[in-house]
């Protein structure tokens, strides 16, 4: 008998029974006070998890969608913008800028590196005419298991009248995002990850100094026209949400956020730092290196440089098909070159031991020299002290 697949990846990742049975439900009509109470307690709960008081807009879409809705409503063609790319996804959002004609600046850092704000302050400092309108950049960057300090970035925006622009599609809600009190303009993120919900939803919040900046944008914007979605949840339109909203996905974040909030953000982040702190004991028990910087190494999602002379495609192959277990490999040039084990969302820390346990199984398998055991012992102490 095959059990289900355990998601070790950085997103789609496992969704909990509760949210699942509430999803497997019939579906309501959108237009009742039966998805008003639902949705109106999706935006408060969202607003927890942002950690902000502005409306958090609700889309329907991969988290990709809601980064161009980033760039549509922001700005207009030709307007300059700084964007900060440690990896796939940095690199993502600077194409997306590009994509709408704007005037992209791009300062880029070795993968597994993290953005240096200090040299994101010298760029910003040589820019005299002030023409640089926003600083973009990844929270998370998934693709080499990175994550970059927004805080220090958000210092050389806040007070300024520039925009600071954050993916946080793999980071929301299980790494810590002072969105207020750091001063993120605008940041995004997407239900499939530690948000715990299916893929399909994708949530943006728009501080007051982004909204004056919507103002002058005249870049065409039509269904991601984000004031739309903002008057509607202020009542302020005949209908909310404007369009038909994806209801059985918001049906299912209502539970997922329902989780979150019973187990509180600030044990969510301790228990996504305790699982990548075993993660990186394991790999290093295998006698594996972390492709990250350690000090800069995620707590959602821990990159392994892959050993000599294994195959990194079978590696992941095998996990999946032998032992139900998906990790993933790299991305762009870093394919064939490292393996991702994700661990965010619902995961605890005997998910990790099962993963570290068919790890060995299949690195002794491909002919990695190794004791049976070790990574699996690492994680544990690491985990229980
Ligand atoms: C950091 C980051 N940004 C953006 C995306 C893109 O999100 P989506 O695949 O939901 O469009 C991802 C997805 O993996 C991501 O990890």
């Amino acid at each position: 008998m095959r059990k289900d697949k355990l998601l070790m990846t950085p997103g789609p990742t496992v969704i909990p029974p509760r949210v699942l049975e509430v999803m497997s439900r019939q579906i309501i009509h959108h237009r009742t006070a039966e998805f008003e109470a639902a949705f109106y307690e999706v935006e408060e709960n969202l607003k927890y998890v942002f950690q902000t008081g502005n409306p958090v807009l609700i889309l329907a879409s991969s988290g990709t969608g809601a980064m161009e809705a980033a760039i549509a409503n922001f700005f207009s063609p030709g307007d300059r913008v700084l964007v900060v790319s440690i990896g796939a996804f940095g690199d993502r959002f600077a194409e997306i800028a590009k994509a709408f004609s704007l005037n992209v600046e791009k300062l880029s850092f070795e993968w597994g590196q993290a953005a240096d704000a200090e040299r994101i302050k010298e760029v910003l400092d040589s820019d005299v005419k002030h023409e640089i309108k926003a600083v973009i950049i990844t929270h998370n960057e998934t693709s080499t298991g990175v994550t970059n300090d927004i805080e220090a970035v958000a210092k050389l925006t806040r007070d300024t009248d520039r925009l600071l622009i954050v993916d946080a599609v793999s980071s929301m809600g299980g790494l810590d995002l002072k969105t207020d009190l750091w001063g993120v303009d605008v940041v995004v993120t997407g239900s499939q990850k530690c948000l715990m919900a299916p893929p399909g939803l994708a949530f943006v919040s728009v501080s007051e100094k982004a909204w004056k900046a919507y103002e002058n944008s005249t870049l065409p914007k039509f269904y991601w026209d984000l004031k739309k979605y903002k008057r509607g949840l202020l009542k302020e339109l005949s209908e909310n949400p404007p369009y038909t909203p994806a209801i059985s996905l918001i049906m299912g974040q209502a539970e997922a956020l329902r989780m979150i909030k019973e187990e509180g953000l600030e044990k969510v982040y301790e228990r996504h730092k305790k699982l990548a702190l075993a993660t990186q004991a394991g790999v290093k028990a295998l006698g594996l290196e972390l492709f990250a910087r350690e000090d800069v190494s995620s707590y959602i999602i821990t990159a392994v440089k892959g050993p000599a002379g294994i195959d990194m495609g079978q590696l992941v192959k095998t996990m999946n098909i032998k032992y139900d277990i998906m990790i993933t490999g790299g991305q762009k040039h870093l394919k064939g070159k490292i393996f991702r084990i994700g661990h965010c969302g619902y995961v605890d820390i005997f998910d990790v031991v099962k993963t570290f346990s068919a790890l060995e199984k299949v690195l002794l398998e491909l002919g990695y020299d190794m004791d049976l055991g070790v990574s699996v012992e690492a994680v544990q102490r690491s985990y229980f002290g």
